[in-house]
């Protein structure tokens, strides 16, 4: 028999996440690089061209995620946005992840029922948006017009894409990836080929409220074993 499955993530916000973390991997490396000044004149001037190519890739991803793929783009940010009481309670435990990680006590043993994305989720995704958005701006300003925007401001802008873009990593590194690999069926949906389905019942367990306000059945066997079900 064939489980209930959930579509979580649709091919085009698969592409979407997927460059974006491949072009993010080869930006912060060779960024990295040359600021920390690991390279000979000429490495760092490859370096810099890769970078280059990076960031269009990049950004062409983020412009065309949110122009082609407007609708979705939108439910992203509204789902994103959209807080209630039981967002809030979330933090009241942290999604009951100290608990069941550290086996620290912290707050009620219940964890708040959720939408499409938990409490944490809903600060640090816009965060990485917003991020996204200022690094790529930033960039291209000090790319193509460093002459037009003064010395100060253009220290500013470099100094906030170095660091912006660092701490950015950091926050991936050591809590959004380490998470993704814990929630395994979002890892699975995420970087397997096709759309991004998840068990039905584990969907039940993160996101009760989504899946009461938002879901649809699309699919359906006729003993009703089998679903798929989509936003
Ligand atoms: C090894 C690195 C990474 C892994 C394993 C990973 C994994 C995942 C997974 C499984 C989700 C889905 C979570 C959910 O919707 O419940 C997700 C969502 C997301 N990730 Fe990542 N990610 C990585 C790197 C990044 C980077 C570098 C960024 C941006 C700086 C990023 C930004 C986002 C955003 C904005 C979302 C929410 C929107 C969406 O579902 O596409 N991720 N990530």
């Amino acid at each position: 028999m064939r489980e209930a499955k959930v579509l979580k993530f649709p091919i085009s916000e698969k592409i979407f996440h997927n460059l974006n973390l491949i072009s993010w991997i080869v930006l912060i490396i060779t960024g990295a690089l040359i600021y920390f000044k690991a390279l000979s004149d000429e490495a760092a001037a490859l370096a810099m061209d890769i970078h280059i190519v990076a960031a269009v890739v990049s950004t062409a991803n983020f412009f065309g995620f949110a122009i082609i793929n407007y609708d979705r783009f939108i439910l992203l940010l509204k789902n994103l946005t959209h807080w209630d009481k039981d967002t809030l309670a979330w933090f009241k435990n942290l999604g009951g992840y100290p608990r069941k990680l550290f086996g620290i006590n912290f707050g009620p043993k219940e964890v708040a029922p959720q939408g499409r994305f938990n409490g944490g989720q809903k600060i640090l995704y816009p965060i990485f948006i917003v991020m996204i958005f200022a690094l790529i701006i930033s960039g291209w300003l000090l790319y193509a017009l460093t002459p037009a925007l003064g010395k100060q401001f253009t220290v500013f802008l470099f100094y906030f894409h170095v660091w912006g873009s660092i701490v950015i990593t950091a926050l991936v590194i050591f809590g959004h990836a380490p998470l993704a690999v814990i929630n395994f069926s979002d890892f699975k949906a995420m970087f397997s080929s096709g759309e991004g389905y998840v068990p039905l019942e584990e969907t039940k367990q993160s996101s009760p409220k989504w899946l009461e306000n938002d879901l649809v059945k699309i699919e359906e066997d006729a003993t009703d074993k089998h679903c798929r079900i989509k936003e």
